[in-house]
Parts: structure tokens; C-alpha cells; sequence
């Protein structure tokens, strides 16, 4: 679909996890300077692409337009518990479908994980938002694409033609920035 923009976002430990080793994102990961920008991304964002585990859960969360990957439903179906939500199986319908029946033709949509739902998108993000937080180590912990820890999250997006830009801080007592990794041109 020519008219949607596809943008990434994660916050990833020095070591590339996204979560720790029982699946869940802890305390050290979550800094108030990311969780603003985050925040202030879905905001802007026409719709908000996850897996059944990756919710922001964030105040506005119930306002947005979002589609949820799970193997539950064969297609596409409302998701009857969210009625801004669309339920998509990509092994039966495709992305552009799922848009539609969510209701979005253009505008910015915002891939925000796990692991399986951002390398679904490798090869189709217009910039993915990589936030490191460079003090965190999280041994044994859930690697944020696939691929990670054999090559580094850097690695990975290098290797899907995206280049990175100029990183912008956003906690520095704790070395925490995001840095935008656009694709060339
Ligand atoms: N640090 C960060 O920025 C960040 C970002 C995102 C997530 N996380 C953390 O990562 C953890 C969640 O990770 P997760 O591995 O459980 O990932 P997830 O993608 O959120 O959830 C996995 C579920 O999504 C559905 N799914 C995923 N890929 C699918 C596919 N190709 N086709 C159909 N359904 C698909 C399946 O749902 P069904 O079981 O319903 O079939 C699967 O069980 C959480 O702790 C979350 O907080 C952290």
C-alpha cells in the first residue's frame, strides 16, 4: 500500500533483548525519557501494529486504531474485546487487508513488536526507532529480532538496507538514546 509509512520501535538492552529471560519486560528497561518518546510516536501514528503480548499500555492506548497478530482467527476478525481492534493471521490474509479492515489506507503505522511481528517488517520499514539502553545486560533474555544475539540488533537492520542517522538522547544519567535507522534512498 503506497500511502502507509512504516516505522519500527524498541527499546533493547546493551546485549539486544527486549525482554528478560521469562519473557517480560522489566524495570531496567523502562526509562521516563523513552516511555515520552514512545508515547508521543504513538500518538502521532494512524495505526499500531503487535503480537498478542507486546500491548504499550499507555493512557491512550484505548483511543488507538491498532492490529493484533495471533493464530486464533483463520483471516481477519474484530477483535471482540477492543472495538479499535483488528485480529490478523498473516498466514491468512495479508498486511494490506488487515489495514483496510482496520480502517487505514495512508498515514504512519507503528510496528511495536515482539520479536517475530518486527522481522515480519525487516524489509519494509521506512525508519525503525532502535532506543539502547547501553547500561542494561539481560542474560538469557528474549533477543529483540530474529537473528540477535548471533549478529547485533545494528547488524540486522544494516543487513535489511536501512542506514542509521544521528542518535538523540533521552536519559543520559542512564545512556539511554534512539537512534533513527532510515532506509536508503
Ligand atoms: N522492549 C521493548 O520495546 C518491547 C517491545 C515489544 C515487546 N516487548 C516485550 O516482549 C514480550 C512479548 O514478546 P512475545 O515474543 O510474546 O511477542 P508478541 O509478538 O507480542 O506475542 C506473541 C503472540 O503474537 C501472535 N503472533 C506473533 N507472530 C505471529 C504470526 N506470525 N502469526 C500469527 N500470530 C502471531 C501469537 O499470538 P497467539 O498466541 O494468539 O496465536 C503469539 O503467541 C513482552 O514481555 C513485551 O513486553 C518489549
Amino acid at each position: 500500500m503506497p500511502g502507509l509509512r512504516i516505522e519500527g520501535y524498541v527499546i533493547v538492552s546493551a546485549d539486544g533483548m527486549l525482554a528478560n529471560a521469562d519473557r517480560v519486560m522489566p524495570m531496567e528497561l523502562k526509562f521516563e525519557g523513552d516511555a515520552k518518546f514512545f508515547t508521543a510516536a504513538l500518538d502521532r501514528a494512524d495505526l499500531i501494529v503487535h503480537g498478542r503480548h507486546s500491548h504499550e499500555g499507555q493512557a491512550n492506548s484505548p483511543q488507538r486504531k491498532r492490529v493484533v497478530l495471533t493464530r486464533s482467527i483463520g483471516t481477519i476478525a474484530p477483535d471482540p474485546s477492543n472495538p479499535r481492534a483488528t485480529l490478523w493471521n498473516p498466514a491468512g490474509a495479508s498486511f494490506e487487508s488487515a489495514c483496510e479492515q482496520a480502517g487505514v489506507r495512508s498515514g504512519t503505522v507503528a510496528i511495536i513488536g515482539g520479536p517475530a511481528v518486527f522481522g515480519m517488517f525487516m524489509d519494509r520499514y521506512d525508519t525503525f526507532w532502535l532506543s539502547q539502553a547501553k547500561r542494561v545486560r539481560l542474560p538469557g533474555g528474549e533477543p529483540c529480532f530474529p537473528g540477535v544475539p548471533a549478529k547485533s540488533p545494528q547488524q540486522i537492520l544494516a543487513a535489511h538496507g536501512l542506514k542509521a542517522g544521528e542518535a538523540q538522547i533521552l536519559d543520559g544519567a542512564n545512556d539511554v538514546s534512539v537512534t533513527p535507522w532510515r532506509r536508503r534512498g
